[in-house]
C-alpha cells in the first residue's frame, strides 16, 4: 500500500483523466496523517488550484470557522477532496472522472485508517455512498464495507447563508465528540 508522501507523488504528477490538462496545481490531501477523521469535499476550486493544497479558498475559511468552533484544530485533522484536480468553471466533476480519482481517495482511507470519514456536500455524498439529497441526509452516520462515515453539508454552501454555517458548526460538534470518545 504506498505511503500518503507517495500518494501525494502520484496525485502531483497524474494524467489519469483529461482535468491534468487544464490544471495548475494537483491538490493532494492533506493533514495530519494520525487523524482520527478525513474530511472529503467535491474538488479543488480557484484558490486551491492556484495553492495545490485543499480548502484555502472561501469555502476553506468557513470548514476552518465551524471546525474551530467545535473545538477542532485544522492541523489536527486530515481534509481531502474526490477529485485532486481542478475542473474548469468549478464544474461538478463527471463521472469518469470521479471513476479516474478514487483510488487516490481508497488508498488515503486505508492509510490513515480513520475512526470516521466525514462527507461534505452531494459530489462526495453520490461519489462515495451513492447518496443524494443531502439537506435531508446530513447528520447522519453511516457503515459501508467496514467504514463509518458522517453526513455534512458542502462548507461552500455556508458562505452566504448563516443559518447553514450554523449547521455546519453543529455537525462539526458531533464529529468533535465521535472523535474524542
Ligand atoms: N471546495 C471543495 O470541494 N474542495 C476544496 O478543496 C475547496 C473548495
Ligand atoms: Fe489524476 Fe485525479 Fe487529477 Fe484526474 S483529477 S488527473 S485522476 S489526480
Amino acid at each position: 500500500m504506498p505511503s500518503i508522501e507517495e500518494i501525494k507523488n502520484q496525485v502531483t504528477k497524474c494524467t489519469n483523466c483529461q482535468l491534468c490538462e487544464t490544471r495548475t496545481n494537483a491538490v493532494p490531501g492533506k493533514g495530519n496523517l494520525h487523524s482520527k477523521v478525513i474530511f472529503v469535499g467535491e474538488a479543488p476550486g480557484r484558490s486551491e488550484d492556484k495553492n495545490g493544497e485543499p480548502f484555502v479558498g472561501a469555502a476553506g475559511k468557513k470548514l476552518t470557522a465551524a471546525l474551530e468552533s467545535a473545538g477542532i484544530a485544522r492541523e489536527d485533522i486530515y481534509i481531502t477532496n474526490v477529485v485532486k484536480c481542478r475542473p474548469p468553471n468549478n464544474r461538478i466533476p463527471s463521472t469518469g472522472e470521479r471513476e479516474a480519482c478514487s483510488n487516490y481517495l481508497e488508498s488515503e482511507i486505508k492509510e490513515i485508517n480513520p475512526k470516521i470519514i466525514c462527507i461534505m456536500g452531494n459530489t462526495a455524498y453520490g461519489s462515495i455512498l451513492g447518496g443524494n439529497n443531502i439537506t435531508k441526509n446530513r447528520g447522519r452516520i453511516v457503515e459501508h464495507l467496514g467504514n463509518r462515515y458522517f453526513i455534512t453539508i458542502h462548507p461552500a454552501a455556508t458562505i452566504y447563508n448563516h443559518e447553514l454555517l450554523d449547521v455546519l458548526k453543529k455537525d462539526m460538534k458531533k464529529i468533535a465528540s465521535i472523535i474524542k470518545k
